[in-house]
């Protein structure tokens, strides 16, 4: 493994395999013979600011453990084209309505960064609008522009120095643009333009109001629909410009995509709407057209809502098994990882709440399609004996959570302590545990 960082500040570009042989970090950090090499700390790269270079990822389990236990799924490196995740267990989008005209702010700073330093295999950001009016509330984050790319970067930049892996979901709200913030009021109701809301150009598949107070969509042209092909486009090219490792698809949760697959909400009769493959052109038509801009190593992800929950509904819904039908579809068009959530696109929704509540729909993908996709598992996952149950069971190949991560940001040292297995964590969070000096050797015997 080759640092292009000064390693304790004794020369640039070290070979941490042979330079720590060489060297002897065990005598290095107990002799006095060079101590003066141990008076620096190593800066991480390519930031412009001062911060210590982080050597192994945190949330990485030491490999091989030293009692000799195998290291459990949850805590096994998975590398999707060119990006290895260091451990399963990953950050679910969650809005913070907190942004401005579409910017991170402060706030988003703290809330990502304050993640990421605990090593989730990935931090997602939330659901980010691929065009103003494409917000759902006028607080949602964006990038449709690139003064929004800049300050992407400010995050993006500091998740790599701290050697994390950072995804965005790129989103356009549909018929549910132009809401209130969710903890204003249940269900969210419509914002009027003179607070910042735009319910006068909200557009959908079909002219179908999603619920009462919420604005009545325009149906969409077909023009309209490919300028919104092209601000997805233009929204991956920024989000690769902006330093993501990871784009996902918020095709999920009554969503523009979501909208216009499902036969509730979308009623067009033409070639955009009435049969499924009708019905699915427009979300594969952006699944297409982001992938044509984005690198061969960058992973695709696609967020879907399983079933609608409406399956004791007279009237034709999505369900399971067009999810799992489209799954396939997605494989082939590049996308590497479904992500099953389920609801959101109807107020007539019957669902059942609890933990493990939507595993039963990564598994279903899981079982039809084997490796052909990845498979992400989200909603009620809160301990982490569930957790590396579903991987065990071969229910999903990652974990995302959402509500836990916000209450416990350093969620996977304690799924390690809770599951007995032995991480890296950050210098700065790990010393005062291990002890000083100790941090080097961890890492000196497990990358020689
Ligand atoms: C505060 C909050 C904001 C959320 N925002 C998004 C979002 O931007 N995009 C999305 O796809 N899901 C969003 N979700 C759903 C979560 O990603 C996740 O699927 C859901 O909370 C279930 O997982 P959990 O039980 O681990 O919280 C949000 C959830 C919460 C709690």
């Amino acid at each position: 493994m080759t640092l292009h960082a000064p390693f304790l500040g004794y020369k640039n570009n070290i070979n941490l395999n042979s330079d720590i042989k060489r060297f002897d970090l065990a005598s290095m950090v107990t002799t006095t013979s060079i101590d003066l090499h141990a008076t620096r700390i190593a800066p991480a790269a390519e930031v412009t600011f001062f911060v210590p270079a982080q050597h192994v990822p945190a949330g990485t389990a030491v490999d091989p453990q030293s009692n000799g236990k195998p290291i459990p799924d949850l805590f096994k490196p998975l590398t999707i084209r060119g990006v290895t995740f260091q451990n399963r267990v990953w950050v679910s989008p969650m809005g913070q309505y907190s942004a401005k005209d579409g910017f991170p702010s402060p706030w988003h700073k703290a809330f990502y960064c304050g993640l990421l330093i605990h090593g989730p295999g990935l931090t997602s950001v939330e659901a980010t609008a691929v065009s103003a009016r494409g917000r759902v509330t006028p607080e949602d984050c964006g990038i449709w522009s690139d003064a929004h790319v800049a300050a992407w970067k400010e995050i993006t930049a500091f998740a790599h120095s701290q050697n994390q892996k950072i995804g965005i979901q790129l989103a356009h709200g549909g018929r549910k643009s132009s809401i209130s913030a969710r903890w204003l009021i249940k269900g969210g109701l419509s914002v009027p333009a003179e607070h910042g809301g735009w319910p006068e150009d909200v557009y959908a598949p079909s002219a179908v109001q999603f619920a009462e107070g919420m604005a009545t969509p325009k149906e969409m042209t077909k023009d309209h629909i490919c300028e919104v092909v092209k601000e997805f486009k233009d929204a991956a090219r920024r989000a690769v410009d902006a330093g993501f490792d990871t784009i996902e698809l918020h095709g999920a949760h009554g969503l523009l995509m979501n909208s216009f697959d499902s036969p509730t909400s979308n009623h067009r009769t033409d070639e955009y709407g009435g049969s499924w493959e009708n019905r699915t052109r427009f979300t594969l038509e952006v699944i297409q057209a982001v992938r044509s801009v984005i690198p061969d190593t960058m992973p695709l992800f696609y967020r879907i809502s399983a079933t609608e929950y409406l399956e004791s509904q007279p009237e034709a819904s999505w369900q399971l098994e067009d999810t799992v039908k489209f799954a396939g579809i997605i494989a082939n068009h590049g996308v590497d990882l479904i992500d099953l959530s389920a609801g959101g696109n109807s107020m007539k929704q019957d669902v059942k709440l609890g933990p493990l509540h939507q595993v039963p729909f990564s598994e279903a993908v899981k079982r039809a399609h084997g490796d052909k996709i990845l498979v992400a598992a989200v909603g009620g996952i809160n301990n982490a004996e569930d957790a590396q149950r579903v991987l065990e069971k071969g229910q999903a190949d990652v974990v995302l959570m959402g509500r836990y991560f916000q209450k416990n940001p350093s969620a996977v040292g304690l799924f390690a302590e809770q599951l007995g297995v032995e991480i890296f964590r950050s210098y700065q969070i790990e010393w005062p545990t291990v002890g000083r000096g100790q941090s080097l050797l961890k890492r000196a015997a497990a990358l020689t």
